[in-house]
């Protein structure tokens, strides 16, 4: 598909289900006894492979489009995998399914793509090792094949080097398969839908400050849960319609639990209209429509303890910042250099390819705004939030914005060019 310059973006839209509720839905219905059922399901590829590594241990999962319903078999319900369990693309499948893997008596494996298999596991390692857990890399180089399990698991106290909810998740999960309460510490809080959707499932969980806690060997019940939309998709139809011209767009049913909703924080501070609708809670979560229309947007400083909060929206920040008056500086984010690619490099790269004046640092990036971007054949690396974050900047784009791979937005937004097309006045 190519992109060309908009000249007015207004109407309603409803975004995919949350990615990071979707995946913990299935996992923790899988491992709680009686039926779990989820409605708003994010539907992509990520998510299902979730959905098949827990149907290769044995759990019964039914699955219609966003309507999924697990028959859960308890804590100590699942049965070992006849083969290599695949995570496909999926980071989050990898790093909380070895919690989950820690604490089995069998041993499993598990490897997925090639952007899987580049990315860090010694940060999951370190800590269920600290557990007693057998895992492994089986080439030895900190990453994906990984062997699993097999060992009894003690509690510990671990103080996380890293704000990532994927290894606090992960500690928290095989904290389930230990005897006493285990707990970890970040350096700065990072999502918190782990702790929010145990304690619905009946974990005895507790965050206090940056520490989570949790108390071995639960008993697990299945739950009605409705996901919400996802504040990283809706990121590319909030930046979109802050920097377009004549955009007025509301953007129906998303999560804005605080610890995912930096995105919201940064478009104010540069001067975005922005606004959240009928504010509610559900399933535990906090959910509003957001509103937003264009706007006259300034640079601004993103970094510190927002980070954690906004690190799957810094590409689509910085497109944003792109089209802002002045200097943006991102800092704090060298997390970004080990996402589905460098995302320090690729937004770098493209938007410097779209006439951007744009400087790679060590942990972010530094943008002078206000320069006319054209299109271009955008390099997504197979990333998919690469490929939606330069769609959006190619509506504001000269010329065309091509891809040279579109099919990679299946992994968390299928539907993603085509609500683009439907919003093309
Ligand atoms: C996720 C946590 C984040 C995020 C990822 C989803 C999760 O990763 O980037 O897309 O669902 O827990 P880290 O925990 O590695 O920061």
């Amino acid at each position: 598909m190519a992109i060309t310059k908009v000249k007015s973006l207004k109407g309603e839209i409803s975004v995919p289900g949350d990615k990071s509720i979707s995946h913990r839905g299935v996992m923790f219905g899988a491992i709680s006894k009686g039926t779990t059922e989820l409605t708003g399901f994010l539907d992509g590829a990520d998510c299902r492979s979730t959905i098949s590594c827990f149907k290769a241990m044995g759990i019964d999962i039914n699955q219609d489009g966003d309507h999924v319903v697990i028959h859960g078999k308890g804590l100590h319900g699942l049965k070992a995998p006849s083969s290599m369990l695949d995570v496909g693309n999926s980071g989050t499948t990898t790093r909380l399914i070895s919690g989950i893997l820690a604490g089995q008596p069998f041993i499993s494996s598990l490897n997925g793509d090639e952007s899987i298999q580049r990315r860090p596991m010694g940060r999951i390692i370190t800590p269920l090792s600290e557990m007693g857990a057998y895992i492994k890399s089986l080439k030895d180089n900190g990453c994906a094949p990984l062997e699993i399990g097999g060992q009894p698991l003690h509690s510990i106290h671990y103080n996380s080097p890293v704000a990532s909810a994927q290894v606090k998740s992960c500690v928290l999960l095989a904290g389930l398969y230990a005897d006493g309460i285990t707990s970890v510490t970040e350096p700065v809080i990072s999502r918190n839908h782990t702790e929010l959707m145990l304690s619905g499932f009946g974990a005895n969980i507790k965050s206090e400050g940056l520490t989570a806690t949790i108390v071995g060997n639960p008993t697990l019940n299945g739950q009605k849960i409705a996901v919400p939309g996802d504040i990283s998709s809706a990121a590319y139809f909030i930046v979109a319609g802050l920097i377009c011209e004549n955009a007025d767009l509301l953007i129906k049913n998303v999560n804005t639990n605080p610890t995912r909703a930096g995105i919201i924080k940064a478009a104010q501070a540069m001067g975005g209209n922005i606004e959240l609708l009928n504010e509610r809670i559900v399933s535990g979560e906090p959910v509003a429509d957001i509103h937003v229309s264009t706007s006259n947007l300034h640079g601004c400083e993103v970094k510190g303890d927002i980070i954690p909060a906004l690190i799957d929206e810094i590409p689509v920040i910085a497109v944003m910042a792109a089209c802002a008056e002045g200097q943006t500086i991102i800092k704090d984010a060298a997390e970004l250099k080990v996402k589905e690619s460098n995302r320090i490099a690729t937004v770098t790269e493209n938007l410097a390819n779209m006439g951007c004046d744009i400087t790679p640092t060590d942990d972010g990036m530094i943008i002078n705004g206000g320069k006319p971007l054209h299109g271009t054949n955008i390099k997504t690396y197979l990333d998919h939030r690469i490929a939606m974050s330069f769609a959006i900047a190619g509506l504001v784009a000269d010329g065309e914005t091509t891809f040279d791979n579109e099919a990679c937005c299946q992994i968390s937004y299928p539907d993603f060019f085509e609500t683009i097309k439907k919003l093309y006045k």
